[in-house]
């Protein structure tokens, strides 16, 4: 989904340690519904925020967590709300992969894997309820951001994600 948007930047939150998930989530389901998301909306934007932080945080060595407001250019009316994390890690590798489910630090998990830290499911869950999912290398680290917009018909269609 393609929108003419200008921003309202309400938050931008350091991520050093899993601690900051928190922070990222409660300001990211606070901001959401005073978006008027409803409660259920507020929380699953709040979780992948939480997942966001927490990537930056065990996989990048920290970021930064923005929160953004998106606004129709035109109208000024609230059209939805954009996480936005960035870090200066090793970069992310294999996008692809890293979408899958099952999918963490490099290999498919296997039930009785050993050394799992995580279920490498947080980027697909992202990917299913956030809009929009971009993830960008750069040339040292990564920019990830996602985009959930106030009218989706897409999310509720037979079949999507
Ligand atoms: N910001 C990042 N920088 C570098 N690598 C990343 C980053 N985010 C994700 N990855 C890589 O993509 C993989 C998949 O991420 P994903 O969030 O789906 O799973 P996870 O973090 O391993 O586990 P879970 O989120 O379920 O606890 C990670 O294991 C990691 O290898
Ligand atoms: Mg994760």
């Amino acid at each position: 989904m393609s929108h003419d948007t200008r921003f309202a930047s309400l938050m931008s939150h350091v991520c050093r340690d899993l601690r900051d998930r928190y922070v990222c989530a409660s300001a990211a389901k606070r901001i959401a519904l005073s978006c008027g998301f409803t409660s259920v909306e507020a929380s699953q934007i709040a979780v992948c925020a939480a997942e966001l932080a927490s990537n930056a945080v065990r996989h990048a060595g920290g970021g930064v967590l923005h929160l953004r407001i998106l606004k129709d250019a035109i109208t000024g009316v609230t059209i939805g709300l954009e996480l936005r994390c960035e870090d200066e890690g090793p970069g992310l590798g294999d996008v692809d992969s890293a979408l899958k489910d099952g999918y963490s630090c490099g290999r498919f998990l296997q039930p009785d894997d050993t050394r799992r830290e995580g279920l490498g499911m947080g980027l697909g869950t992202v990917r299913r309820l956030m809009d929009d999912l971009v993830v960008e290398p750069k040339i040292r680290g990564t920019v990830v951001t996602a985009r959930r917009f106030a009218s989706a018909p897409k999310r509720h269609a037979a079949g999507a994600r």
